[in-house]
């Protein structure tokens, strides 16, 4: 198997995307902790991946808290001995405000999770890789890291740093056999986008060509070969994963 004994780390890996791309490692043979806010969600994935023969373990992490980020690297290193490669995938959506109307909490929420998260989170997966000779990182960004998206604004500007974090990492470590690369999911039928209100969820849909959004699969697959060797050259690339809704 592709990733026999290789050590994955996943934020948010209790739902959704992460979920997904849990169980995808964990059937490829890797061993993956499963990091997320949600415990029961966490044990949910682990205890289903250990059913599907796989070898899993939950940690409880706020991604916004620099301890729990550092906290993280230490429960993967202490429990499987070594961290391959991580991705970087827990997030939050915003209510579709524009932004005028947002207040100054409901920004800092989304950029605690959703950019300062992946940065705590990378820094201390980095700092590990440096002293363990190499690793590779995914981070999950979003189509709405490229572009605008209506009533996103919080949510665009800090996905928009995510895939500025991505490059910067890339060519910081490049010549240390670090390799950082991201997602750019369009729309995906996770829960995320199940807590918009139903006709946000239509007007979503209607911007996504084939009417359809990903399964969390279809992300998960992409996330895989990211971290894989076959990707051995690819850093500091986002890769938009959309059915072309970009180009509409
Ligand atoms: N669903 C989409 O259409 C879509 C599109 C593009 C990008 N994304 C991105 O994909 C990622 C995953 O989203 P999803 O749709 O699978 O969402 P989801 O809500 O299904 O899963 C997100 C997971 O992150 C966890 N989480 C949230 N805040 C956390 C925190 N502070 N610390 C630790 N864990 C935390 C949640 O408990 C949950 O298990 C997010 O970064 C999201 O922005 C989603």
């Amino acid at each position: 198997m592709r990733f026999s004994d290789r050590v994955f780390a996943i934020t948010g890996a209790g739902s959704g995307i992460g979920e997904s791309a849990a169980k995808k490692l964990a059937a490829d043979g890797a061993h993956v902790v499963v990091a997320d806010f949600d415990a029961a969600n966490g044990e949910r994935v682990v205890a289903e991946i250990a059913d599907a023969g796989g070898t899993a373990a939950f940690v409880k992490v706020n991604v916004a808290e620099e301890a729990d980020a550092v906290a993280l690297v230490d429960f993967v290193v202490s429990t499987f001995g070594r961290l391959d490669g991580a991705i970087n995938n827990a997030g939050v959506g915003q209510p579709v405000q524009r932004i005028h109307e947002m207040d100054t909490a409901a920004w800092d929420r989304i950029h605690s999770v959703d950019l300062r998260g992946v940065f705590l989170c990378m820094r201390a997966q980095l700092k590990q890789f440096l002293d363990s000779g190499g690793g590779t990182i995914v981070n999950t960004a979003s189509g709405a890291g490229l572009k605008a998206a209506p009533g996103q604004g919080s949510y665009v500007a800090a996905k928009h740093g995510v895939i500025g974090l991505t490059k910067q990492a890339a060519i910081e470590y490049v010549t240390d056999n670090i390799r950082v690369n991201a997602v750019a999911p369009g729309l995906v039928a996770t829960p995320q986008f199940r807590s918009y209100p139903k006709e946000d969820q239509e007007m979503y849909s209607a911007m996504q060509p084939g009417g359809r959004p990903a399964e969390p699969e279809e992300i998960a697959n992409a996330m895989a070969w990211l971290l894989s060797d076959e990707a051995s050259f690819v850093s500091g690339e986002t890769l938009l994963i959309d059915a072309a809704q970009a180009q509409k």
